[in-house]
Formats: C-alpha cells, sequence, structure tokens
C-alpha cells in the first residue's frame, strides 16, 4: 500500500492540450471529507470497525497517525479496507504535529469527550483558504455539559457524561455539525441540531452511527434529532463516492469537451453544480450508475455564488473560475462560506486568464486561449482548477507542489487520463 512519504513526494502535474474527453470514469471513495469523519467516529466504541471504498490520500495517512496517538489499531485490510481496533485503552489527546497537518483531525473531539470524558487536541489554526474558527463546535459541546479551554495551543476538554442539549448553530458548518452529531449520540437524553450542516457526508456519517446504534432522525435536513444511547457497537461500512471528485470531472468535460460517464456518484448530490454547468451549456444526464455529461461548443459564462449544500459548494469555487477563464462573456463569482479563497486567481492569470479579486468577489472575463505555464497549487482545489485550466491552455502547464491536489483527489492525473486527457503527475528524480 503506498505509504505517505510516497504520495507527499512533491514533483508536478504536467498538462497539455488534447482531444475532447471520452469514456467512463469510477469515482474514488470520499475519503477526505466523509471517510476521516468515519475513521474519528470509530473511538466510539471499543470495538472493530471495517471502512471500506477509501484510498490513501495522503490526508488518511495523517489520520492515520491521528489514531494510532490515540491508542486505536488501524492497518489496511484489503486494497480499499481500512481496519481499526478502538478496543483501547485510548490517550484522548491529538499532537500538535499532526492536527495543523490536517484540519479534520479536530473530529476526534467529539468522540473522545463522549467516550472518555476527556480530549485534548491541538488548535489547528487557519490555512490558505481562510481563518477557519472552531467557536461553533465549542459552544455546542459547552451547551451538552462539557468544560473547554485553551491551554498552550490545546484545546482541554472534560465532561462527565455529556447530556442531550438543543444547540442552534450560527451556521451550518459542516466540521461543527460532525462534531455535535458524534458527541450527542452517546449523551444522557435526547439532542435537536438546529441549522445543521445538511451536506451528504453528513447523511453518509449518520447513516455509519446509526448501523453502529444510534438514534439520529433528520440528517441531510436543517433538524437533527439524536436519542442519546447507552452504548454503540463496531460495525462494517461503505464509504459514499465522493461527489467532489465526480464534479470535478464534470468541469474537465466542460473545459477540454467531450462526452464522458461517471460512475459511482449520484446525480442529486451534484443538483446545483449540474444546474449551473447546464446553463453553461454543458449537458449532464443521469446514467445506471451514475452520469454522463456532454460539451460540444465553447460555454457561456454564467455568475456563480457559493453557499452551503444544496447550495453550489465551495469546494467548486476555484474549478467554475478555471471554467469561466475560457468561456464566452463575463461572470461574477461571489464565495460565501471561507473569506479567503481566492488566492489562486494570481497563477490562473498568470496562465493568461483575466480575473479580478475584490473580497469575496471576482470579476471573470473569457479570454479566447490560456497559454502554459508553470504554476503553484495551494490548496486541494486550486490546484485541481490549476490542472483542468491546463487541459484549455496552449503549450504546456506545470501545476507545481502538487501534495496539495493529492490530499482530496487519490489519483486525478489517472482519472483524467482514462478520459483521454494529456496529464501527468510527475515525481521527482523520476524522468518525464
Ligand atoms: N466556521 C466558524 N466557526 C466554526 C466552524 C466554522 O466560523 O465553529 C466557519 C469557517 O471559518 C468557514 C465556514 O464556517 O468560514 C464553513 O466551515 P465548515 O465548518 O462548514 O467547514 P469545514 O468542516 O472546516 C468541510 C470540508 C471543506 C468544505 C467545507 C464546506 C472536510 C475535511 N472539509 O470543512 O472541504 O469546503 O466543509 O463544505 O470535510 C475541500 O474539500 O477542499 C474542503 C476545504
Amino acid at each position: 500500500m503506498t505509504s505517505r512519504s510516497d504520495r507527499a513526494s512533491d514533483g508536478w502535474f504536467l498538462v497539455a492540450a488534447g482531444e475532447p474527453l471520452s469514456g467512463t470514469v469510477r469515482v474514488s471513495g470520499a475519503t477526505k471529507n466523509a471517510g476521516l469523519k468515519q475513521m474519528a467516529a470509530a473511538l466510539l466504541t471499543p470495538g472493530v470497525t471495517v471502512l471500506r471504498n477509501l484510498d490513501p490520500v495522503v490526508d488518511l495517512d495523517v489520520m492515520l497517525e491521528v489514531m494510532r496517538a490515540i491508542g486505536a489499531d488501524v492497518s489496511w485490510s484489503g486494497e480499499s479496507e481500512l481496519t481499526i481496533d478502538a478496543t483501547g485503552p485510548l490517550v484522548p489527546e491529538a499532537p500538535y504535529e499532526l492536527v495543523t497537518q490536517l484540519r479534520a483531525s479536530i473530529n476526534v473531539l467529539g468522540p473522545l469527550l463522549a467516550r472518555c470524558g476527556q480530549a485534548r487536541v491541538a488548535m489547528p489554526g487557519g490555512d490558505n483558504i481562510g481563518s477557519r474558527k472552531l467557536d461553533m463546535h465549542f459552544r455546542g459541546l459547552e451547551t451538552m455539559g462539557a468544560e473547554l479551554e485553551v491551554v498552550h495551543g490545546f484545546i482541554e476538554a472534560r465532561c462527565n457524561r455529556l447530556c442531550g442539549a438543543r444547540i442552534v448553530l450560527e451556521f451550518p458548518s459542516v466540521g461543527a455539525t460532525e462534531n455535535l452529531l458524534t458527541a450527542s449520540v452517546l449523551a444522557k437524553g435526547s439532542s435537536v441540531i438546529e441549522n445543521a450542516a445538511r451536506e451528504p457526508e453528513i447523511s453518509d456519517l449518520a447513516a455509519f452511527l446509526n448501523r453502529m446504534g444510534a438514534r439520529i432522525f433528520g440528517a441531510g435536513t436543517a433538524t437533527i434529532e439524536v436519542e442519546g444511547v447507552e452504548s454503540l457497537r463496531a460495525v462494517d461500512n461503505d464509504v459514499m463516492g465522493d461527489r467532489i471528485e465526480a464534479g470535478t470531472l464534470l468541469m474537465a468535460c466542460g473545459i477540454a469537451g467531450g462526452e464522458i460517464t461517471i460512475e459511482g456518484t449520484r446525480l442529486e448530490h451534484l443538483d446545483m453544480v449540474v444546474r449551473k454547468l447546464g446553463d453553461m451549456g454543458l449537458a449532464v444526464a443521469p446514467a445506471p450508475e451514475g452520469l454522463t455529461a456532454r460539451c460540444e461548443h465553447r460555454l457561456r459564462a454564467v455568475d456563480v455564488a457559493t453557499l452551503p449544500y444544496p447550495g453550489f459548494a465551495t469546494d467548486f469555487m476555484p474549478l467554475v473560475v478555471a471554467l469561466l477563464a475560457t468561456a464566452e462573456g463575463s461572470a461574477i463569482v461571489t464565495e460565501n462560506v471561507f473569506d479567503n479563497r481566492f488566492g489562486f486567481v494570481d497563477e490562473l492569470n498568470r496562465m493568461g486568464a483575466d480575473v479580478r479579486n475584490e473580497g469575496r468577489h471576482a470579476v471573470v472575463r473569457g479570454v479566447d486561449h490560456l497559454s502554459g505555464a508553470p504554476v503553484r497549487a495551494q490548496d486541494v482545489r486550486a490546484g485541481a482548477a490549476l490542472v483542468l485550466a491546463g487541459l484549455a491552455a496552449e503549450g504546456e502547464t506545470r501545476v507545481l507542489d502538487p501534495h496539495h491536489v493529492d490530499r482530496g483527489y487519490p489519483d486525478l492525473a489517472g482519472k483524467l487520463q482514462a478520459l483521454g486527457a494529456p496529464v501527468r503527475r510527475m515525481r521527482e528524480g523520476v524522468g518525464e
């Protein structure tokens, strides 16, 4: 199995413009945005959990180290299957070196409090897309009876058994909803989470927890109710397909043209992005195991504003900016979820794009052609957006710092190659 050091080795993506895309590709499991959260949830029960449909992306390797530091015995038991023995005893602490590499390690907070009555988790800090506060995680856990303070850069939390409570989130935060959900399943009494995040990854987590014996109702809606239970049992679970990878491949079809089939995803998870891409001129239709996409003409510019699910996902924003960069006309793109997600536009402009960013808005004026250039990935989706831009650029594009992309896409180059796109993931010391 590929190790983290292999995956993290740098290099670049080498991209060229090619023929229109064609063929069929299957998306990976949603390892980063669903799988990691289910790994953390496995800490809720002293037993052996099996999670399937996972890939060894860099972030999963860091989560493995977090889980091991806590005392869980985690190993690969198959090609895409992870076995987690959380029998314990557990050490309820997530170290600084690991948490700063992986924000999702904050997801151990809820399960550790629920199982151990205490947790010490390093504060993750901000990253390349914004300041990313944790106030809603804290306030929700406090409402359930936990005491939290930040001491020397660590969140120190303790409680007797958590108590069910009514929690109203200020904003439908994905991470806060997940932490409160995993904290409440073993609480005394019932909880209600209002203004909960509705992302499909929340429903996937809730379905997993319910299979473990939790009693969660309404996941996928803005009001989630949880009846606390005394204990959970370890189960096997298949993690959902990666809707963000599916959307990325759809956008690749939009930028390179062609006709493709994407399997392993659900069209309803992509409603808003499909609607927007439809307005731009990319036709998407359901297929037996996923969807088909067809793009025959240059896309038309359409304004886009990101919102929590079921709105247009912030994770698609850099990708749609890459599409708009060569579309016909001008569009305004508004980012409503993160406060600093436009850092990549300078890189896109180095390829000849005409994007102006001011605060939460960007004006994208479509140009006839981009030109290949060396550019640098700044986060996972921004890096993928630059790879897609390379498909519409004259000459060769090198996307440096590809480890950002590897965090969330197990094999982006391989998936695009399967559709006929000339994209290669080059590694240091390995000849072109
Ligand atoms: N926020 C607060 N206070 C909180 C929590 C969040 O102010 O207590 C703010 C954040 O600062 C941010 C906004 O709320 O501005 C949204 O944050 P949210 O908690 O919803 O996001 P997250 O859980 O940190 C996950 C995904 C992101 C995805 C967002 C939104 C994972 C590992 N990360 O982050 O994925 O963009 O939800 O859907 O699941 C990506 O895949 O590229 C990525 C960044």
